[in-house]
């Protein structure tokens, strides 16, 4: 059993629905990170049903506005002295490029700015609660990051934003869990599988129908959150850090992806965009 605080993003629906049941199946104090309050409260009372545990809360923001993860965060601090576990589930891909009110490209926005927000304002907190552990939802279709075109400036294809957003989890991954090296605080980052979720939903096309043709051999969310769970709560993992895995082994990302320059290149842009330094 464990007794802390887990924050789990995007715990509305897929992987991220799926291991926060067995979050709560755990008894811990869960919270959950979501951008549609309905959702949620429907999603929070399931929870509760199955799993009989009542310490459930919701947090509502939209990851892909930094305006609305800061207003969250300072919500969280007030409310929840500690914190043991953030994972930073919530995905999206944005089929029409779509620029946010604050100028980022929609995913990058959502998939990972949000992320590096949430987590950088966050980390004070899960220090003074360590040992914790920070868990990124990366991906396999990950791609070197063309940082000429990350906004889809010169050509936009939702998958190429979606590659470069899970590159970047894993990048972000890396760095951070070198920085906090002998914190207590430990960050690694995995690929759920290719899991029946809603995050093909929003596919047209041949590409759907490709989908659907491939979509029994696709795991179910909850065998995806069996493969994720023991990152969360293990001991085995308890030192382990800045690592990326699949099918639960550590594994490199695909070549050229990770390497010093896009590192950098990648923490300094998030840090202008941001204002928060890594
Ligand atoms: N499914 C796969 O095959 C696959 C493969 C590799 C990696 N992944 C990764 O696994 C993670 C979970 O994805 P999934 O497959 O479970 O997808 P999903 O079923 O579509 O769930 C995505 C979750 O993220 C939330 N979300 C999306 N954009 C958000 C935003 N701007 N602010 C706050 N919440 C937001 C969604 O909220 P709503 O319910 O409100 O839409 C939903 O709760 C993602 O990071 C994804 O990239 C998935």
């Amino acid at each position: 059993m464990i007794s802390r605080n887990v924050i789990i993003t995007g715990a509305t629906s897929g992987v991220g629905k799926a291991l926060a049941l067995r979050v709560a199946q755990r008894k811990a104090k869960l919270i959950m990170f979501c951008r549609d309050k309905t959702k949620a409260e429907n999603t929070r009372n399931e929870l509760i049903q199955k799993s009989h545990n009542e310490d459930i809360h919701i947090v509502i923001a939209d990851l892909s506005s930094m305006k609305s993860v800061r207003e969250a965060v300072a919500g969280i601090k007030k409310t929840f002295p500690e914190l043991y576990m953030l994972v930073n589930n919530a995905g999206c891909s944005v089929i029409k490029r779509t620029i946010t009110e604050e100028g980022i490209e929609k995913t990058f926005a959502s998939n990972y700015l949000g992320h590096y927000i949430l987590t950088m304002l966050l980390v004070d907190l899960m220090r003074e609660s360590a040992p914790s552990r920070i868990i990124n939802l990366a991906s396999q279709a990950h791609a070197k990051i063309d940082f000429n075109n990350l906004s889809g400036e010169k050509k936009y294809n939702y998958f190429t934003a979606y590659k470069y957003s899970k590159a970047a989890n894993i990048l972000f991954t890396f760095d951070l869990a070198e920085k906090l090296k002998d914190t207590g605080i430990t960050v690694n980052c995995v690929h759920p599988g290719v899991v029946r979720s809603n995050i093909y939903d929003n596919i047209k096309g041949i590409n759907r129908l490709l989908i659907k043709s491939i979509w029994p051999f696709f795991i179910t969310p909850e065998k995806s959150a069996e493969i994720i769970m023991p990152l969360l709560l293990s001991k085995d993992f308890r030192n382990i850090t800045g690592k990326y895995f699949v099918k639960g082994k550590a594994v490199c990302p695909k070549k050229g992806v990770d390497n010093i320059s896009d590192r950098m290149k990648l923490r300094e842009l998030s840090e202008k965009l941001t204002q928060i330094k890594l």
